[in-house]
Order: C-alpha cells, then structure tokens, then sequence
C-alpha cells in the first residue's frame, strides 16, 4: 500500500484508525495503531466518564481526561496520533484547544459541520501550525459548504476529509429512510465529494 500524505505528515500505512467514545479508543488502541504506522485516534466523546468527578463536572472531567491521554499516548509511540470529536459535543470547544495545546497531529472533526473552528482557532491564542484539521462527511454536498465556507470566511480549507458511507457506524450524515432503502456505495460518495473539493 502507498504511504498517505496529509500536509507534511507521511503515513506509512494507510490506516487511520476510527475513533471510538465512550473511552473505547484510548491511548491503548491509538498507541498500537500508530506504532504500526497508521495513525491512532482517541475519541473525545465521554473520554471522561472514568473521571470521578464526571456527573458533577463533565466538562472539566473530559478535558482532563483527554490531556492524560494524549499524555500517555505519546509516551507509547512515536508514530502519528490523532483525536476524533464530535460536534455534537456540547464541549467540542474546549476539547479542540487541549488537543491543540497537546499539539496532536490531527483532529477529525464529525457529527456535525464544523463552519467556524477556523476561526475559533485563530482566536484561542494557541500555536495550532502542528495540528491538521480534517473533517468527516456522509455527502459530497457537505463537503463542498465546508470548504467553500471556510475558503470564503476563514481563507482557509481541511487538510483532510474522511467520507463516510451508509454502512458505517456512528453518528451518520443520513436520514432513517435513506438507511432503510438501498445504499449508496461508498466508492460513488469518494467519487463525487473527490471532484467536488478538487478544484
Ligand atoms: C463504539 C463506537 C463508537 C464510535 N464513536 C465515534 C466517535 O466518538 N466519533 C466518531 O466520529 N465516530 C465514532 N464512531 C464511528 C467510527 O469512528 C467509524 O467511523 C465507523 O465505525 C465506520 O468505520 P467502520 O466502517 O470501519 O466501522 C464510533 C463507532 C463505534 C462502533
């Protein structure tokens, strides 16, 4: 298999691991996946529930969380390590500025369209240059109001876009009825978001 490019990122193996909450991809499975040369990914979802203080303070229980691994990630590998957070999070905010700071090489950005975290970085005051910013899509039509979105307000496009199809699991871009009849094949949703971002 050919290596993947993002930015200056050269990955080895082409497998960017998905991520998982409710602290099933932590720095365990991140850790292994990226010192095979893939990139391993934490999900931020409910990364703090194992914190004893998360039913009285979620947000502050999940930002420490993810900081401890990450933390503990890197002191596993030295290979590429991501952080996968969902838009739906009520903390997604706060989530994106401990990875920057953490200096995580990617942050994956679904459930949800992420229009404005250019411009939530650029204010944040954190160095974010590191971290490349990909987004996951369920339709070329989302990838293109991402990327003309963020060209026209933030001057700037993802480094990487993840498509994902009907048959994946998760928190999915389509309506119950489109699951229920005949799916689309992944291969024409790459086909189409590809010549859509392309120019
Ligand atoms: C238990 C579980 C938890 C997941 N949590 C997340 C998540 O926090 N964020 C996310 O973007 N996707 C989440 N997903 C979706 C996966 O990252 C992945 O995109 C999806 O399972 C499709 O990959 P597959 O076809 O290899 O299963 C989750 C999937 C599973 C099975």
């Amino acid at each position: 298999m050919q290596s993947l490019r993002i930015g200056d990122m050269n990955i080895k193996l082409p497998i960017i691991q998905g991520g998982m909450g409710v602290a099933v991809s932590l720095s365990g499975l991140a850790s292994a996946v990226a010192n095979e040369g893939g990139v391993g990914v934490i999900s931020a979802a409910a990364i703090g529930m194992n914190e004893p203080d998360y039913m009285k303070n979620f947000p502050e229980a999940n930002k420490r969380a993810l900081r401890k691994q990450i933390r503990l990630a890197r002191g596993l590998t030295d290979g590429y390590l991501g952080v996968n957070i969902m838009m739906a999070l009520t903390d997604h905010e706060a989530l994106i500025k401990v990875a920057l700071e953490e200096k995580i090489d990617l942050i994956i950005m679904g459930a949800g369209l992420p229009l404005n975290i250019p411009a939530l970085i650029a204010g944040s005051g954190i160095d974010g240059s590191h971290t490349k910013l990909a987004v996951k899509v369920s339709s070329a039509k989302a990838a293109r109001l991402i990327f003309q979105y963020w060209a026209n307000k933030h001057n700037c496009i993802p480094d990487a876009v993840v498509v994902e199809g009907p048959l994946a699991g998760g928190h999915l871009g389509f309506r119950k009825d489109e699951l229920e009849k005949e799916p689309v094949p992944l291969e024409m949703l790459i086909r189409e978001t590809v010549s859509i971002i392309k120019p």
